[in-house]
């Protein structure tokens, strides 16, 4: 039957799922599968009850698409779809309860506080130290995320993630490398080290900066990229998520690792990561895309 690819929507990383949906709708039309792309809008229930799809490639990045809401509605339909469940997604959306439940199964994440318009900058940063950053709960690609310098700027980084969700935090900086953990088919790729330039790895470095260098191999030894691996999967399988995914983590100064988030629809553009780790596994972006597909059945 044919395959109903879902992108766009209407989150703040909506342009990004269309290049991801677009990358997915042309790898699956190559291999001679029928597949259609829709651009998620209040349609979306109606173009898919019509008995025209037999299920669905989810392409679409945050909230609305990578949270629980679009797959609730796949399951109302009975309509089988790739990647996570309904929990698995919706937990894996909020960085701060992902923390939370890391937290609590002694997994390493850095020290963390949610905060509120009336939280005390001086409080914090005592608590978390300086450099800190601050990120909306619920948000991708690090749109409205900030690295906080000084007490006196930690309002004004506070406000600036609260346009994107109205549930906020500040994490302590960690200044070691950072690395992803890409899953295809539950198993974990090579790991990837990005470095750039820029303050962080934020939006500009992710899809606009040719100043961001990927390694692949990531430079670890053997068992340590094993060790971070594993902590990846299990990170990724203990908020419930299944299938394919992109776990991201940072390291401290001493080189200890720390989950940042997990990705449970991550970026298909030409800028992205898991396609990246799946060619240096020697997987290719069009058996990629139909490993991701076939998983939509199980
Ligand atoms: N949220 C973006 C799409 C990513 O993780 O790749
Ligand atoms: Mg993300």
């Amino acid at each position: 039957g044919k395959v109903a690819v879902l992108m766009g929507g209407y989150s703040a990383e909506r342009e990004i799922s269309l290049k991801s949906g677009t990358a997915v709708l042309q790898a699956l039309l190559r291999q001679g599968i029928e597949a259609h792309g829709i651009d998620v809008g209040k349609e979306v229930l109606t173009q898919l009850s019509k008995g025209e799809f037999t299920r669905a490639f989810i392409v679409l990045h945050g909230r609305g698409g990578e949270d629980g809401v679009i797959q609730g509605a796949l399951e109302t339909l009975n309509l089988p779809y790739t990647g996570s469940g309904v929990l698995g997604s919706a937990l894996t959306m909020d960085k701060l309860r992902s923390k939370q439940l890391w937290r609590g199964m002694d997994l390493p994440t850095a020290d963390f506080s949610a905060l509120t318009e009336d939280t005390d900058p001086a409080v914090i940063a005592a608590d978390l130290g300086l450099p800190l950053i601050v990120k909306p709960a619920r948000e991708g690609s690090s749109l409205g995320m900030m690295k906080v310098e000084s007490t006196d700027a930690l309002q004004s980084a506070y406000r600036e993630a609260a346009i994107f969700d109205t549930a906020v935090f500040a994490e302590r900086w960690l200044s070691g490398a950072e690395y992803t953990a890409a899953i295809l088919a539950d198993r974990v790729l090579p790991l990837i080290r990005l470095e750039t330039p820029r303050v962080f790895y934020d939006f500009e470095a992710k899809y606009h900066a040719n100043t961001t260098h990927y390694f692949c191999p990531c430079g670890l030894s053997e068992r340590q990229e094993h060790v971070l691996q594993a902590l990846a999967l299990e990170a990724f399988q203990v908020l419930g998520a299944s299938g394919w995914g992109r776990v991201d983590l940072r390291c401290d100064e001493k080189a200890h690792p720390y989950l940042l988030e997990i990705n449970t629809v991550p970026g298909m553009t030409d800028h992205s990561l898991v396609p990246m780790a799946a060619q240096a596994a020697g997987i290719g972006f069009d058996e990629m895309v139909l490993r991701i597909l076939e998983s939509s059945l199980e």
